[in-house]
């Protein structure tokens, strides 16, 4: 197969080094593409080195007979002016033939020896499926694998996807069969289709994986055609439940991260951030709360590979801004600061400030604040009809609704008072009713 090369690397960004060893896995810089249509064939990965991206996980594998998918396949959450919001899919893994794309990875991987190229499998969970395909996968020289145990759709009625990545116990033992055939550093994706995202993790661990990474997509129906009384994306007549993912997915994607970087057996557990990343600040929040490297797959599909010209430019500058040197300087530089309820300081005391400057007299914050909150908005209307929306400040309980519908950027801050009181937990805090129990007993909190 003839194919472009590797050129010069793109580690070092406005100066600054991009380059990240995820788990052992090494690429030029934090930005891949996640396992999906922007990585299912040599053509788009290629492509996508060319444009600039450190990495990619191939779309998924599986056995023999290739899947097979309907049409349509899409849908989506818009906002109001057609950005779209969320993204949804109905399609399975790969419908291409194994052997060509073990071909295809081969020879990608050999051509650009620099970038990271991560395989996702998903085979049935038996010891056999796994044990035959991946030497296959060992043999192509890619760096290491990814196991999508976490397909919301079409695969769990197979026994496979989600099926296996809502259950701890068939997670750790998939991980350790394929720690077991495997050599190169192993990687288990996981669903947010679950309660708490901690078991699995944990169970990954257990199993001996080298990191996770998360999230795959989330059980969506995301509108209806009410003249048809069907949900999109429609097949003939008919619907089903898909996959979230996109802009809406982020905050979902963001706590589940934080979840896994501050639980005490996975901390150290090396995590790859997926869900919602669209440009280079929400590539900073997830690596802030943990991640070794992120993960891309809506926002690609939407605006192509070059997007991550963006994410490196603003990345490094940031960075160089910020005083960090490499990608590890703030991996999980938040997590000290991202706690439980428990442990906030109840003395803190914010109020909202309106800049009269800034002010366009809309009128949504005070509408917000006296339907809805503390009714902390005075409405003052002088003799000419001006309006004037002034903050009561010892009603204020700074919930910080006004901000949030203010549509002017900076009318509203949220301005921290000097109380003069020193910090309280909810467990110190003498309204707390169980505050005895604590005190006598700290471990029963
Ligand atoms: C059309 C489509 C196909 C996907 N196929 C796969 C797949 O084969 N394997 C997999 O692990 N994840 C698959 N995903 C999930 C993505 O890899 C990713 O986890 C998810 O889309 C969240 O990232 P995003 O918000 O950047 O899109 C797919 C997503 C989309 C939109
Ligand atoms: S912060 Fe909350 S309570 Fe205070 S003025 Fe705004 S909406 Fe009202
Ligand atoms: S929402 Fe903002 S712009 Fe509108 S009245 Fe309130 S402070 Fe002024």
């Amino acid at each position: 197969m003839n194919m472009p090369t590797a050129g010069l690397t793109d580690t070092f960004v406005n100066g600054i080094d991009l380059s990240v060893d995820f788990a052992g896995i090494k690429a030029p810089n934090p930005f891949w593409l996640a396992s999906a249509p922007p990585t299912d064939k040599a053509y788009n990965v290629v492509r996508a080195y060319e444009a600039g991206w450190g990495g990619v996980v191939w779309k998924t594998l599986g056995e023999d007979p290739a899947a097979v998918n309907v049409s349509s396949r899409y849908s989506a959450h818009f906002g109001r002016n057609r950005e779209v919001l969320g993204f949804n899919n109905i399609e399975l893994i790969t419908d291409r033939s194994l052997e060509i794309n073990l071909r295809e990875i081969t020879a990608v991987k050999k051509a650009w020896p620099d970038r990271a190229l991560i395989v996702s499998i998903m085979v049935p969970c038996e010891e056999a499926a796994w044990k035959h395909i991946l030497p296959l996968v060992e043999a192509t020289g890619a760096d290491g694998i990814e196991l999508n145990l976490g397909c919301p759709h079409g695969m769990p009625e197979r026994g496979m996807g989600a099926a296996v990545g809502q259950n701890p116990d068939l997670i750790e033992k998939v991980t350790r069969w394929c720690k077991q055939y495997y050599s190169k550093p192993v990687i288990v994706k996981l669903t947010p289709n679950i309660t708490d995202i901690r078991a699995p993790a944990r169970a990954a661990l257990r199993g001996g994986a080298d990191a996770v990474s998360l999230i795959n997509t989330i059980n969506s129906i995301t509108s209806l055609d009410l003249d048809a009384m069907v949900a999109r994306p429609t097949v003939g007549s008919q619907s089903t439940h898909g996959g979230y993912c996109g802009s809406a997915v982020k905050p979902i994607a963001m706590n589940m991260v934080a979840e896994i970087a501050r639980d005490a057996p996975t901390r150290d557990l090396p995590i790859s951030g997926i869900g919602g990343i669209s440009n280079w600040r929400d590539a900073a929040e997830f690596v802030a709360l943990g991640a070794g490297s992120v993960q891309v797959c809506t926002a690609a599909m939407l605006h192509g590979f070059r997007i991550v010209e963006e994410m490196k430019d603003g990345l490094s500058r940031w960075m160089a801004e910020k005083g960090y040197r490499t990608i590890a300087d703030f991996t999980g530089k938040a997590i000290p600061n991202t706690t439980d309820w428990k442990h906030l300081d109840m003395n803190f005391q914010t109020i909202a400030h309106i800049d009269q400057d800034k002010c366009i007299e809309c009128g949504r914050c005070y509408i917000a604040c006296e339907d809805t909150s503390h009714q902390s908005i005075a409405k003052r209307v002088d003799a000419g009809g001006a309006r004037r929306y002034e903050v009561i400040e010892e009603e204020c309980v700074g919930c910080n609704l006004c901000q949030i519908t203010c549509p002017v950027q900076d009318c509203i801050t949220m301005v921290p008072q000097e109380t003069g009181k020193p910090y309280m937990s909810w467990e110190e805090d003498p309204r707390n009713p169980f505050r005895k129990l604590s005190a006598a007993d700290p471990a029963a909190l």
